[in-house]
């Protein structure tokens, strides 16, 4: 760790902590004073965005040349040598390369196989198909009578994932991967997780699904337009782009984020999910850009010229933040699906990672997941754990998702007597 470290003046960007009322004038004042600031530096913006493509294009075109190879892109670590402390300094960077991974056997098979089945009993016990209104928000809906993503976060499988000796072990080596000490600050507790209740997505075989198209999830324009994110964020927006560190936590676990339907309000370190089925890597699974620095290039790339002076490359408010074939094509090049996972494995992303989801059509086999992040302990987290106790304790849906509420007269969902100590420290009882 460094000794020395600057701590960045209060910022002189203008800055929003709440969105702004006039979105393209706001968008214009901040990107001029961005744009004023990289320039201070001596360096044109367009000099600062051909450092950051450079060294992306690099990292895409070894992308492309493992690809070739018939390599996967994406790292794999058994989860038996995560326990045994045996994964290697070569796995260690590939995943900081990569800024993905596989977690294989995870959880036992049987394990997962038991955790789907008891979904099953959970969804269909509590006639949750008979009484399910549609889709309660705007970006996974999806049509037809049965929905893909259950809008059920209380069930025993996920709990009893949730807090799990094993989640716990993997979520402290991911988080491990940050820097989460500077300046005399601990940003977050690497060991220490915040349980960020999630939904679960059952696709049954013959589905036909459009999949995701390619966006990110950390936030929208408050990251150009917030206090904490222009921080977070502060070498790409003074011009010491060759510092700018994907993995550098500080500043980012306080902030707040605009508020939307996409919104997250846990700081995660990594997204990720458990496989509870078996799912080939041809059958509308998810696809990265692993490249964490990437973000760098999403953030600056606004900047530029030809970009519209009100427009942030197709970033506004209450949507998911797109990267689209206009204004990102290297970038999309790179994109990378997992492999073949069994029931048991999990899959992580870098919380900034571009990410999508391929369509299918007739899918052969389930697609069945639990989706589980790294969400570790931090000021943020802790701010969001008082409404997820709230939420767990009364089974309502937690307050980052719409107001479905439909395990709250489920008899059989988690009970605040199965928490075990991880459990309950993740939920901020003890
Ligand atoms: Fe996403």
């Amino acid at each position: 760790m460094t000794t020395t470290h600057v701590t960045p003046a209060d910022t002189d960007l203008p800055h929003w902590e709440t969105p702004p009322e006039d979105l393209p004038a706001a968008i214009r004042e901040v990107k001029s004073a961005i744009r004023a600031r990289i320039e201070a530096s001596g360096r044109s913006v367009a000099e600062v965005f051909a450092v950051v493509e450079a060294r992306v294009a690099e990292r895409v075109a070894e992308i492309r040349a493992a690809r070739e190879r018939g390599e996967d892109v994406w790292p794999v670590i058994d989860y038996a040598d995560i326990e045994q402390g045996t994964v290697t300094p070569e796995q260690l960077a590939a995943l900081r390369r990569r800024g993905c991974l596989v977690v294989r056997g995870h959880f036992p098979r049987e394990q997962a196989l038991a955790w789907n089945a008891g979904i099953v009993d959970y969804v269909e016990g509590n006639a949750f198909f008979e009484s399910y209104r549609g889709p309660g928000d705007d970006f996974f809906g999806s049509v037809g009578s049965k929905p893909e993503i259950y809008p059920v976060y209380w069930s025993p499988a996920q709990m009893e994932a949730r807090q799990s000796e094993r989640m716990a072990t993997v979520q402290s080596l991911l988080n491990a991967q940050w820097t989460h000490e500077s300046d005399g600050v601990q940003w977050f507790d690497p060991d220490r997780d915040s349980l960020y209740p999630d939904r679960i997505r059952r696709r049954p075989p013959g589905a036909d699904s459009n999949g995701l198209g390619a966006h990110c999830d950390p936030g929208t324009l408050d990251l150009w337009m917030t206090q904490g994110y222009q921080q977070a964020f502060r070498h790409l927006f003074d011009g010491s782009v060759e510092q700018y560190d994907p993995w550098d936590a500080a500043h980012r676990t306080s902030g707040p984020q605009y508020p939307g339907t996409t919104m997250c309000s846990a700081f995660r370190t990594f997204q990720g999910w458990t496989a509870l089925s078996d799912m080939d890597h041809d059958q509308g699974v998810l696809h990265t850009v692993p490249i964490p620095e990437a973000m760098a290039y999403l953030m600056l790339r606004p900047l530029l010229d030809d970009v519209p002076d009100d427009d942030m490359c197709g970033v506004t408010t209450n949507q998911v933040f797109p990267a689209s074939e206009r204004w990102h094509p290297l970038l999309l090049e790179a994109l990378s699906g997992i492999p073949d996972v069994r029931a048991g494995d999990s899959v992580w992303w870098h919380c900034d990672m571009i990410h999508s989801v391929a369509p299918v059509t007739d899918q052969q086999g389930w697609g069945n997941v639990m989706y589980i992040p790294a969400a570790p302990w931090c000021e943020r987290n802790e701010r969001y754990a008082a409404s997820v106790r709230e939420a767990f304790l009364t089974g309502s849906s937690p307050s980052d998702f719409p107001e479905e509420d439909y395990e709250r007269s489920w008899p059989d969902r988690f009970a605040p007597e199965q928490l075990n100590e991880t459990g309950r420290r993740g939920l901020g009882l003890d």
